[in-house]
């Protein structure tokens, strides 16, 4: 199983670097997978450690894909880094090996220390449908203008049914971001 989480690491100049990725648990270890080049990769390289954020607020999966990326942070408990203040709860990871790949290298962590900090309210389908559109505009040059605008026309049902304020915010980053996009796809045809 793959859980969509929000990563902090600790940039080379101490500030907080934030960046949506999918983890999963393997033999008692939780795996992180960057695709290269990324900035968490080099930070979990440097610093042999990593934070694991759960948030059920979708505006920060939203705000880091459209440039968005200064979100309350409060420092950590055994390593030395920040967290988001809106986690739900947090896992503190020590590196204890990599898998090195050219794409896609594996970071196998070891959890030093889990905190609940607020409950799960439950499911929420505008959750998942900003959760599809995050990944959507994270992939927009791989894909058809056809498959992204079915995309959106089916997520938009969960959006308009079960959306908060939240999520209507992070729905409107996104489109904002889909937008220009299409303009930008429509230049270069006419160009
Ligand atoms: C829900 C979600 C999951 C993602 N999972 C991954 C992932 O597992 N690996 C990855 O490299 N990028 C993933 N991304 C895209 C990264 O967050 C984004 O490309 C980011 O800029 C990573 O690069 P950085 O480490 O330099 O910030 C995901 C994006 C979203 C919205």
């Amino acid at each position: 199983m793959i859980q969509e989480i929000i990563v902090t690491t600790t940039n080379e100049d101490g500030s907080t670097h934030i960046a949506p990725m999918g983890i999963r648990e393997e033999s008692g270890l939780i795996v992180i997978a960057p695709f290269k080049p990324s900035a968490t990769l080099e930070n979990i390289q440097r610093n042999k450690s990593a934070v694991i954020n759960r948030v059920d607020d979708v505006r920060i999966f939203a705000g880091c894909l459209t440039g968005r990326k200064d979100w309350p942070l409060v420092p950590t408990e055994k390593i030395e880094t920040q967290r988001l203040a809106a986690a739900l709860s947090h896992l503190e990871l020590h590196l204890e090996r990599i898998e090195d790949d050219e794409l896609r290298p594996r970071f196998y962590c070891k959890q030093i220390v889990e905190i609940n900090h607020r409950p799960f309210q439950g499911f929420n389908r505008a959750q998942s449908a900003v959760l599809e559109a995050a990944i959507l505009v994270s992939r927009l040059h791989m894909l058809t203008k056809d498959k992204i605008e079915q995309e959106i026309e089916y997520l938009t049902i969960a959006i308009d049914k079960t959306a908060g304020e939240n999520e209507r915010v992070a729905w409107a980053w996104l489109m904002e971001r889909i937008e220009s996009y299409r303009q930008e796809s429509t230049k270069e045809k006419i160009v």
